[in-house]
């Protein structure tokens, strides 16, 4: 894996909030157009603010890094900030991907905003 950054490499062989949440406030599952990976992220939501974020990704080891570093980023932000997290950020708070690898940033983002939005529809 020498293309990947440290910081990929890292949560990579070391998941953080990784598995199932039971009951999640807000879920969603997306797939990845390119390749076909997938990650689903839950979400607990407490006054506002994601209190955990937990995700079951099955794809590449930046799609799993990207998971990781997310959960790890966006617990005790506010729903409005989580959804203004891009792939662009989240790729460049992992430290960069090859070229040939930038599309797999794109599941973290998307997932969250759809776990996100899936909350915001449950509590209208
Ligand atoms: Fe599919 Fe990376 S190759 S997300």
């Amino acid at each position: 894996m020498a293309a990947y950054s440290d910081t990929v490499i890292d949560h990579f062989e070391n998941p953080r909030n990784a598995g199932e949440m039971d009951s999640p406030d807000g879920e969603a599952t997306v797939r990845n157009p390119v390749c076909g990976d997938r990650m689903q992220v839950m979400l607990r939501i407490e006054d506002g603010r994601i209190a955990k974020m937990q995700w079951l990704t099955r794809g590449c080891p930046p799609a799993i890094a990207t998971s990781s570093w997310t959960s790890e980023h966006v617990e005790g932000w506010t729903l409005a900030e989580a959804e203004t997290l891009t792939r662009e950020a989240i790729a460049e708070g992992i430290g960069g991907l090859p070229k040939d690898k930038v599309h797999c940033s794109v599941l973290a983002a998307d997932a969250l905003k759809r776990a996100i939005a899936d909350y915001r529809t449950r509590t209208a």
